[in-house]
């Protein structure tokens, strides 16, 4: 069972090239009436999350597959857009089918995310994302990500930039409760952020300082919630689709955002989708073997032999978490120098995944 990927409304699309530097990189360019459509703010439309590192191109296609009705790009620095730096366009890179999008950005200076909104509107994006969630060192310590939380105050000045740069196209926010420990800031602001011209929020309710470590407060969700009109995705231990239903259920989201629990299977979406629906459970999805083939498939097509070997020898691991043996195959799989190495590793995986696939029959 694969659906086609999803459109947003019925826009007329072509694409054209991206500016400085890219030859790849390719940016959708919507046309007509239905050209700044909002991104999907339903139970039964769940989004596949921000993430530094995995969220490509290839893996946004693969969970459109699998029913992933929104999906947000890998974090792109400001400052590097509006600087050209090389490498920024490659995190650019999209197709029509890949919609819709939010390109998320970080940075600190409000009219330097200006400008890279209004960069980014002239190569044909329409939706976009302000990060201040990400406690990671190398973004914090610039002001950026999570640390933006320590000073509401700008929070609101970038939004409000964003959204002015925007024009009639829409700026989300993705954010935290707080940056240090027990600090509520976000929540008790979240009405700031609606006046300042966000037009959705996703929110992860750890704070900045936990980084990935110990529970999700789904309290502060449903507190942040009960604090905006805006429409809410929450993030945060959502590794099944039953964890994803529950959310929206006890906190009161219009939607959800699948992140770590995406990697290890992208067709929890699927599984989402049918819960939330009260449908039966979708059969016959592939299993880790046959869904990292597909997944490598889908990132030759985009990228040379080299970079997907790479990129596949880290992302791999991710499908194989709950398998027995998954420590030795892991170890192996980091090990390929080739994909003839590569594929007899996932075969292994087949071999041993059997009855082991997780909600599959
Ligand atoms: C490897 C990785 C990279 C991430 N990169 C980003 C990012 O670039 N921007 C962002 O807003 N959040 C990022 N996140 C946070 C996720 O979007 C999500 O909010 C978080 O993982 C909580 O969801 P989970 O517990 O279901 O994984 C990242 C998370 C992971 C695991």
């Amino acid at each position: 069972m694969k659906p086609s990927a999803k459109k947003s409304g019925n826009p007329s699309l072509t694409t054209h090239p991206n500016g400085a530097g890219g030859t790849a990189s390719r940016a959708v360019f919507f046309s007509g009436a239905d050209s700044n459509p909002a991104p999907p703010f339903q139970p039964d439309a769940p989004w596949l999350a921000p993430m530094a590192g995995y969220s490509d191109l290839p893996f946004r296609l693969l969970c459109r597959r699998y029913g992933a009705a929104a999906a947000v790009s890998e974090m792109v620095s400001a400052k590097g857009l509006v600087m050209r730096q090389p490498g920024t366009n490659k995190l650019l890179d999209t197709c029509p089918e890949d919609s819709p999008l939010v390109v998320q950005l970080f940075g600190v200076e409000p009219e330097v995310l200006a400008e890279a909104v209004r960069i980014l509107r002239d190569r044909g994006f329409r939706l976009f994302d302000l990060n201040a969630g990400c406690p990671v060192r190398k973004v914090a310590k610039t002001g950026a990500g999570a640390a933006l939380l320590k000073d509401m105050d700008q929070l609101v000045r970038i939004v409000e930039a964003m959204a002015e740069a925007a024009g009639d196209c829409r700026v989300g926010v993705k954010l935290r409760p707080g940056f240090e420990t027990n600090d509520v800031q976000a929540v008790e602001n979240a009405p700031r952020l609606e006046s300042a011209g966000a037009s959705w929020l996703a929110f992860h309710p750890r704070f900045g300082k936990q980084m990935f470590s110990g529970t999700a407060h789904m309290e502060l969700l449903a507190a942040f919630k009960s604090r905006t009109c805006l429409p809410v995705v929450g993030s945060g231990d959502l590794f099944s689709a039953q964890a994803g239903a529950y959310m929206i259920r006890s906190t009161g989201v219009e939607s959800v955002m699948y992140a770590r629990g995406a990697l290890a299977d992208p067709a929890v979406f699927l599984r989402h989708v049918a819960l939330v629906r009260g449908e039966a459970a979708p059969q016959g999805l592939p299993g880790p073997a046959e869904m990292i083939r597909e997944h490598i498939a889908l990132a030759r097509g985009f990228e040379d032999s080299e970079r997907t070997l790479r990129r596949m020898r880290s992302i791999v691991p991710r499908y194989i978490r709950e398998l027995h043996g998954a420590k030795t195959l892991r170890q192996r799989l980091t090990r390929c120098e080739n994909f003839a190495e590569l594929d007899e590793a996932i075969d292994e995986i087949e071999a041993i995944q059997g009855a082991a696939v997780p909600g599959n029959g």
